[in-house]
């Protein structure tokens, strides 16, 4: 089994499942001309994050790591009117970008477009009571994904949901002497999860368009 057939099962699950759409292909299209890296989540997965968006009746959703907020729509299209998605992104370019694809989106009124560095801007969302929420999405550098998790729980409610990005990398999680930064850091991240009381969570392996990685789930208890 090989790359080629993931992204061929991926193209075809995008053609029976993802309804063409403007404002999304517009955001990826802006995304690649931009030559941003082509990281955002796959349609399939976006619309994975609106299902359990929409499955759990989230209305406020925090995502750490926006880009081009291709996510970010699939997830500002899940919350009902009066609903919020605030997103955190360091990179200016990056979020100027996003603004541009949520504004073609319609959904600038309900999206929150956050600059700085997450260990910045977590901090300030809490001093601000902008919390709790109930859907976090976290998909920025993996080096500090403990404190990113430890904040958003800190952020939720019980019964919030926290989905983590990219925790297997091509298997790369279970090298126990790797010195890559992503990986200690989704190792640390795992480690910490284990002995975390304030949540019960699991982690799924997947395959896709972009190769071999994986998703956590966690609820806040
Ligand atoms: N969620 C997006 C992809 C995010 S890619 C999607 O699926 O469409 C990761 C993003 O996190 C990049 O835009 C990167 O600039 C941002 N990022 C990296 N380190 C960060 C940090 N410390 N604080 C905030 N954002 C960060
Ligand atoms: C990378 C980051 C992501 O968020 C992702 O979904 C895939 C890859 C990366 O930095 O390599
Ligand atoms: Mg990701």
């Amino acid at each position: 089994m090989s790359q080629d057939q993931w992204k061929a099962v991926d193209d075809y699950i995008n053609s029976v499942v993802i309804s063409p759409d403007a404002a999304l292909e517009a955001a990826s299209a802006a995304a690649a001309a931009a030559q941003l890296p082509p990281i955002s989540v796959t349609p399939a997965h976006g619309k994975l994050l609106h299902l359990m968006v929409r499955a759990q009746g989230a209305r406020r959703i925090l995502e750490i790591g926006t880009l081009a907020g291709y996510s970010t729509i699939w997830l500002a299209r899940a919350v009902p009117a009066g609903g919020r998605v605030v997103t955190l992104e360091s990179n200016p370019m990056h979020a100027d970008i996003a603004r541009a694809n949520i504004n073609r989106a319609g959904l600038s009124d309900r999206v929150d477009i956050r600059l700085g560095t997450a260990l910045e801007t977590l901090p300030q969302l809490a001093a601000e009571k902008q919390g709790p929420f109930d859907f976090t999405f976290i998909d920025a550098d993996r080096a500090n994904l403990a404190e990113y998790f430890d904040w958003a729980v800190k952020l939720s409610h019980p019964g919030g949901v926290i989905i983590v990005d990219n925790v297997v990398r091509k298997g790369g999680v279970i090298d126990v002497s790797s010195e890559d930064a992503n990986i200690k850091g989704v190792r640390r991240f795992a480690e910490r999860l284990s002995s975390d009381s304030r949540v019960t969570a699991t982690m799924v392996q997947t395959v896709s368009a972009k190769g071999y990685d994986g998703f956590a789930m966690a609820l806040v208890l």
